[in-house]
């Protein structure tokens, strides 16, 4: 859309470092300067909507409106809520095929009842914790005797909107097998609705990751996938997060982050495994509880391969790893 010259205002320095600290005070992400012409388009079209003149002016609009409603205006503007079903398949190929047997494994063993808790932090509109769910399903046939819960949240209201929604068109379904669409969505016309068998294992709610007293309270999980979210986070935030994430698995989880993402920097807790398809942060079974700083004392950052394996390599070679995986085959996991 065009955009009227009066609507379409300058923003100085000084307007761009105010919404710029303001939005990494309340949801962690963070812009870099060469970004003011992003953060700028996102704005414009939104105050002249409103007819509200000039920056300083909008930033008060938000700032004071105690329903939150033009701060959740604002979130829907920076965010971005780019997901797909079954997106990189390589990562969810290492859940299905190789973490996923692992921990039903290791469940098998328990007796009673089997219970499975995975988290997918930042859902967006539902797609990968409605993949996790599908792909639960393809592994476990019988969930009679399974309790499995995979938590999804977000803190855009709007995308957890549709996510619960759970209807689907067009390029988000470019991944989805057809033997997959058959078997756990419902087409009506151009939409494909999920299945409720699918639906009934995700719980969507709202959350700020930002907020570390509302991150901390989730505990005992088995995988996180927090994909292609902390990447728009200042490394301050993501710091605190991933120590967060890290007291919430249980030891022996799993944490997938977005592939072209790294904990290099950020935490020194976790090891990294060489499976087939993708390298996954890991939990070891001996875990202690991370605290401030980058890492904690009982674990070096090492890649290794998961149990029974001799391989590790020095802590600073992981995003090195990141790349080398892409283009070399590692050694497989047994
Ligand atoms: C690019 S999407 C990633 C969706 C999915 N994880 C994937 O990989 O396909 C990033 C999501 O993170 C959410 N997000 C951004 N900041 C957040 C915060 N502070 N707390 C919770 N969610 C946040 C956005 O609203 C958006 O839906």
């Amino acid at each position: 859309m065009q955009v009227t010259p009066a609507a379409d205002p300058q923003m100085s320095r000084e307007d761009f470092l105010m919404f710029r600290d303001f939005i990494h005070e309340k949801c962690g992400i963070f812009f870099a300067e060469n970004k003011t012409y992003l953060v700028r388009n996102r704005l414009v079209k939104r105050m002249a909507d409103l007819g509200i003149k000039t920056y300083r002016d909008y930033f008060y609009h938000v700032k004071y409106d105690t329903s939150l409603k033009e701060f959740n205006a604002l979130l829907n503007l920076i965010t971005t809520n780019e997901t797909s079903f079954f997106r990189n398949e390589p990562q969810l190929l290492s859940f299905s095929d190789e973490v996923l047997p692992l921990l039903i494994d290791e469940k098998n063993k328990q007796c009673g009842q089997k219970r499975l808790r995975i988290w997918s932090a930042g859902c967006s509109t539902g797609e990968e914790p409605y993949t996790l769910s599908i792909i639960i399903h393809e592994k476990i046939r019988d969930l009679t005797n399974w309790n499995v819960e995979i938590i999804a949240n977000d803190i855009s209201e709007q995308v957890l909107q549709k996510a619960r929604r759970g209807e689907f068109s067009g390029i988000t379904m470019r991944n989805v097998r057809p033997d997959i669409l058959t078997r756990y969505f419902t087409k009506t016309g151009d939409l494909y609705r999920v299945n409720p068998s699918v639906k009934s294992l995700v719980n969507f709610s709202h959350m700020n990751l930002n907020d570390p007293r509302r991150t901390s309270v989730n505990s005992n999980l088995d995988a996180i996938f927090c994909r292609n979210v902390m990447i728009y986070f200042s490394d301050e935030v993501k710091r605190q997060l991933t120590r967060n994430f890290y007291n919430a698995l249980r030891p022996g989880g799993y944490f997938y982050i977005g592939h072209s993402e790294t904990l290099h920097g950020i935490s020194k807790a976790f090891k990294l495994v060489y499976f087939k398809n993708a390298l996954v942060y890991h939990k070891e079974a001996t875990g202690v509880a991370a605290t401030a700083g980058t890492g904690h004392t009982a674990t070096a950052q090492t890649a290794a391969k998961p149990a029974g394996s001799s391989a590790g390599v020095s802590s600073g070679a992981s995003r090195a790893l990141d790349l080398l995986s892409k283009i070399k085959p590692v050694s497989q996991h047994k």
